[in-house]
């Protein structure tokens, strides 16, 4: 096949979309005149959304290129929660075709509407996710993220059928079954959490089955912060390839962002519906692509929630294209909100994994204990051992005195450090809780 063919196609052999070949010039006119439209709808069809242009004194013919988009002002979770449910919606109820909801940790649900032409949009981009990732024609995808109101189950699901591939909705759980199906139909595609994918590689060994001999080619993995010392761990067990998808209810669900397969160098951004930007959390002003940050995202193309200036909580950098000419993110290293901040210095869960799995003998199943020894913190990381390693006593202190050690050259600060028995960890059937706050409030 000619390279000029070849370009035409994804990793997995199936033709890419024109956008996805389309230049930087052609893409940022795309986006602008997108973004303008996107605004006017906004601001027309949402009150809450007029108001706060006008107190911004900004409206929406201000934008007269993208980068005037900074001039706009920033939505939260908040604003979704103050206008509890419906407020933020841009159409009448009655067009919504279907709603999901984020239960949240504190207070009302977050909650998120489609119209028809939403829910055909989100399809078309997971689908092109899916693709990115290696998807072959005739691949059969098994979907373990939970269906409902969290929108990783139906998000998959729906992109899956519209590239014509069989799709087996599992949905959470029932690890057992799951990977008894699994044997039996032999899917080529895995759609899960990785902290999932852990718990249904050991049901595997469980059964007597080698993980990496099961029929699995490719395993697409969000909703969760996960390192790429996890990524590599994922690929030896399952003898697969492990590529990331991003994505969040607030801005459509899962499929905001790909990986593509042939590059795995952090997910691309479908920049056709996503305007993407990075502000400094504390000033909320505007970094330059390369620097870290918080990112923000504007949708372009969205009918019943169209969301401008979204601060996802998620930190990362913005990076040029590789594998298309849409920019990429760097792996979320984590949120904002899973910061623990341990005697002064700011400590991710994914900087704890990354060193865990460093070190031979121990499995990432873990979580981070927040304490208070009087008035200071302290952090109290509990880790499995991997599976044979837990009976030898020598092995475990070994390992324990090395986490410890890089923990505190790497990260700087003291771990106590628990080595737990096998399997006493919980095991998520969906996003992991990493962090355990013991402190009193
Ligand atoms: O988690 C949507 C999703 C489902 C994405 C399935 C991928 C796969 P929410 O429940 O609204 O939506 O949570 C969104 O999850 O702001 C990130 O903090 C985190 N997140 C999602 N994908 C990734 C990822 C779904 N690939 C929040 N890496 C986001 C790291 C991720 N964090």
């Amino acid at each position: 096949m000619s390279t000029s063919a070849k370009a035409e196609l994804s990793a997995g052999g199936l033709p890419l979309e024109p956008i996805e070949r389309a230049s930087v010039d052609e893409l940022r006119a795309l986006q602008l005149q997108r973004l303008r439209a996107q605004l006017h709808h906004a601001y027309d069809r949402v009150p809450h959304t007029r108001k706060k242009f006008e107190a911004a004194g900004v409206r929406p013919e201000d934008l007269v290129q993208l980068e005037d988009l900074r001039n706009f002002p920033l939505t939260t979770k908040a604003d979704l929660r103050d206008n509890y449910p419906f407020g933020l919606f841009a159409v009448p109820r009655a067009e919504l075709v279907r709603i999901h909801a984020s239960s949240g940790t504190t207070g009302k649900p977050t909650v998120v509407g489609y119209t028809a032409r939403d829910i055909d949009t989100w399809a078309h981009l997971v689908a092109r996710s899916i693709r990115a990732s290696g998807a072959r024609s005739g691949d059969m995808v098994h979907v373990s993220y939970g269906y409902g109101l969290f929108t990783g189950g139906l998000g998959a699901h729906y992109g899956a059928e519209k590239l014509g591939l069989t799709v087996v909705p599992f949905g959470g759980g029932q690890t057992e079954r799951q990977v008894q199906l699994m044997r039996d139909f032999e899917p080529a595609i895995i759609m899960v959490t990785p902290s999932y994918m852990l718990a249904i590689a050991d049901e595997f060994e469980r059964q007597g089955v080698n993980p990496a001999t099961s029929s699995l080619r490719i395993g697409i993995f969000g909703a969760e912060p996960w390192t790429n010392e996890m990524r590599a761990e994922i690929e030896r067990r399952m003898g697969i390839d492990a590529v990331d998808i991003y994505g969040l209810s607030e801005v459509m669900g899962p499929g905001v962002a790909n990986e593509c397969l042939e590059t795995k160098d952090g997910p691309t951004i479908w920049e056709d519906h996503f305007y993407p930007e990075v502000i400094n959390p504390e000033t909320g002003e505007v970094l330059p692509d390369g620097e870290f940050g918080e990112l923000v995202f504007t949708s372009l193309t969205k009918e019943a929630l169209p969301i401008i200036r979204y601060r996802t909580r998620d930190l990362t950098r913005l990076l040029p294209g590789s594998a298309r000419t849409m920019r990429r993110m760097q792996k979320i290293t984590g949120r904002s909100d899973d910061m623990m901040i341990i005697r002064g210095v700011n400590v991710f869960p994914s900087q704890i994994e990354e060193l865990i799995l460093q070190i031979s003998a121990l499995a990432p199943h873990y979580v981070c204990e927040l304490g208070k020894e009087g008035p200071l913190d302290t952090l109290t990381v509990r880790v499995e051992p991997k599976p044979g390693q837990g009976h030898d006593g020598t092995i475990t202190t070994h390992a324990a005195a090395s986490l410890q050690r890089s923990i505190k050259t790497f990260i700087g600060v003291t771990a106590h450090i628990v080595i737990e028995p096998v399997g006493s960890i919980e095991r998520s059937l969906g996003k992991a809780k990493r962090v355990i706050d013991k402190r009193p409030r």
